[in-house]
């Protein structure tokens, strides 16, 4: 029987040719739909980049401060995060499973703090990822340290399986108490992380240079916050990270720690998404504190 639809007038709009348009993010454009979807839950596609909010800490020093209690400090913060990087043991017990943006699951684990750090071993099964769908997965790179080979092989390992679901992998350039973090030593741990597929890379902001740790690796890159620093110095440092090629910023104890967490997440987003300046981020802030207080 024909179909009642070949009774309308139909419009192939033949003059028009249907596009071809390039992936926003960088090194990404040879991927398969599934990952570049998975990748449009990490990074915004209007801006190109993401806050993403770190909390896995625990996976080897506990309880950190400002994570004592998951469903109370950081669940308020959810709502302005374009990502969130966690274990799958705080995903399944605290985080809602409304919430609507990417997950990126730490996989790699084994020393505590009490240990060797770089002893890691690949700490979930691919298929765990599929079921928590995870947008990435998140394992540490130790070069230099000593068990770098092992964190590389990890690292290698986990592109391999999840490359097979299209879910991406975010290598993290871990940097032993004993390296110098310089620009030099940055270019050359993203770059093997990029080299061996990571789809994107986490590392410190540095100075100088650190324009010629993006340029010189070909997928992109986002800052960890590091070590606790005044308000201001943080939104600084996200802004030159962001100035420098930077596609945003994978920040923990600089906002759960700080004075006004949903304050400072909103300030670090107005920095990665909306080109404010560090002051100009700083007197939202501050403004926001005094609110706080007077109410
Ligand atoms: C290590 O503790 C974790 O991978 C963190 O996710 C990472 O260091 C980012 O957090 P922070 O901004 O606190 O350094």
């Amino acid at each position: 029987m024909p179909e009642a639809d070949e009774k309308k007038e139909k419009n192939f709009y033949p003059e028009i040719q249907q596009k071809n348009r390039a992936f926003f993010l960088k090194g990404s454009n040879n991927f398969d739909w599934g990952m570049k979807n998975r990748l449009s839950h990490i990074f915004n596609p209007d801006t190109g980049k993401t806050v993403m909010l770190a909390i896995d800490h625990g996976y080897f020093q506990g309880p950190t401060t400002g994570l004592e209690r998951i469903d109370i400090t950081i669940l308020p913060l959810l709502k302005y995060s374009d990502t969130l990087m966690l274990t799958r043991g705080i995903l399944r017990s605290i985080i809602p499973p409304t919430y609507p943006n990417g997950i990126v699951l730490r996989a790699s684990g084994g020393p505590s703090i009490l240990k060797e750090l770089s002893n890691e071993q690949i700490a979930m099964d691919i298929e765990d990822a599929i079921r928590l769908n995870a947008a990435a997965v998140a394992v540490q790179v130790f070069i230099g340290g000593e068990y770098e080979t092992q964190t590389v092989c990890n690292m290698t390992k986990l592109v391999d399986m999840a490359q097979r679901y299209g879910i991406g992998v975010l290598g993290v350039t871990a940097v032993g108490k004993e390296m110098v973090r310089d620009a030099k030593y940055m270019r050359l741990a993203c770059r093997i992380c990029a080299e061996l597929g990571a789809t994107y890379v986490k590392t410190y902001y540095v100075e100088p240079d650190f324009e010629t740790v993006t340029a010189s690796c070909p997928v992109p890159i986002v800052i960890a916050g590091g070590k606790k620093i005044p308000e201001f110095d943080a939104l600084k440092m996200a802004y030159n990270a962001i100035q420098k090629g930077a596609c945003g910023v994978d920040m923990g104890k600089n906002i759960f720690q700080a004075e006004n967490p949903v304050a400072m997440i909103q300030a670090v987003r107005m920095v990665v998404h909306k080109n404010f300046t560090p002051e100009q981020a700083y007197e939202y802030y501050c403004e926001q504190i005094k609110k706080r207080d007077k109410s």
